[in-house]
């Protein structure tokens, strides 16, 4: 029979939801991380933490890894997922959000919800009375952004410091690593064309973010200067779900910002490639870069799975030992 976890109650996140990494403190990352871990090591000793426990996932965009690591992670705790497919129509069009979540508090335990709007989930949270969590909005992807940091720590075996170069579009999983890595102790120098930063106000947000560990994002248009003895060089689409209208006038402006073998050269000879997913090929990287030993875009996409189970227990309050 496959043991079972035990409470703990010290075992707790400060966060109700997880609306954006503002959410979690270092403490909160660090119980993350270290019971995300536990569950990767020793899947089985967590196939009846979330015994009962059902979660209503919303999706306005389409996803691969999200979903699916949602749902087998309800499953293989010994929960239930229920997929509600938003693309058409959109939340709060047939009905308010706020009787979206009015609702679904009364049948689930928690929502998983993916939107255009930021303040759709932050609506939804404040009507339910249930763990809200954001699975991507227009503004921040917390979920990528805590399992990378997970991944890095268990590459290099440590965060604090380390060389961070996010190459391309300052979007919304751009916000995230700047957010989660300034309370990490990482300043991720961003490099943009002009006009493409991150939000000033997510800059600043994350400067804040990142006095008491030291680290502060910085911001540069020249790719090469950031990624001068970088130790993680990371890409994104360059042009997110919603914005696809603008993709060729995006590919030309984006082009001197692909990493490719000339570019990662420049970083630290050990240094990794990492990449949230999916990925546009022969764009804003080559194929030459993702197949290549130094990326481990995969073992990020595995490790959605494990983040995001210690995820769901923390915010269910599900037995976490
Ligand atoms: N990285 C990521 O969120 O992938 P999906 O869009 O496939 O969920």
């Amino acid at each position: 029979m496959t043991p079972t976890v035990a409470m703990d109650q010290q075992e707790q996140v400060s966060a109700r939801d997880l609306l954006s990494d503002a959410d979690l403190t270092p403490g909160d990352l660090a119980l993350i991380f270290d019971l995300a871990e536990r569950v990767k090591a020793s899947p089985g000793a967590y196939s009846r933490a979330l015994a009962g426990k059902q979660l209503a996932m919303i999706f306005e965009k389409p996803s691969l890894r999200t979903r699916t690591t949602f749902e087998v992670g309800m499953t293989s705790m010994g929960g239930h997922a229920i997929y509600l497919d938003h693309t058409k129509p959109r939340l709060g069009e047939r009905e308010s959000i706020k009787d979206v979540a009015r609702n679904l508090e009364r049948w689930v335990d928690g929502i998983v919800a993916r939107t255009y709007a930021h303040q759709a989930v932050v609506e939804l949270a404040g009507n339910a009375s249930i763990p809200v969590v954001n699975a991507l909005t227009d503004l921040y992807h917390p979920c990528q952004a805590v399992s990378d940091f997970f991944t890095l720590r268990e590459k290099f075996g440590r965060l604090r410091g380390l060389k961070f170069a996010f190459i391309g579009d300052g979007n919304n999983v751009c916000h995230s690593l700047m957010l989660t890595g300034a309370k990490l102790g990482v300043s991720v120098r961003v490099a943009t064309p002009a006009g493409f930063e991150p939000k000033p106000e997510v800059t600043e947000e994350a400067r804040a973010a990142g006095r008491s560990a030291s680290a502060s994002p910085q911001l540069f248009h020249d790719p090469f200067e950031a990624v001068a003895g970088a130790q993680v060089v990371y890409t994104d689409v360059w042009a997110s779900m919603g914005q696809e209208f603008a993709a060729h006038l995006r590919s030309q402006v984006f082009a001197p910002f692909q990493v490719n073998n000339t570019l990662m050269a420049t970083a630290c000879r050990d240094a990794v490639f990492m990449h949230c997913l999916p990925a546009h090929r022969g764009q804003e990287v080559t194929d030459s870069v993702l197949d290549s030993n130094r990326s481990i875009v995969y073992d990020q996409a595995e490790n959605r799975l494990h983040v995001q189970k210690a995820i769901l227990m923390l915010l269910m309050q599900a037995e976490t030992r």
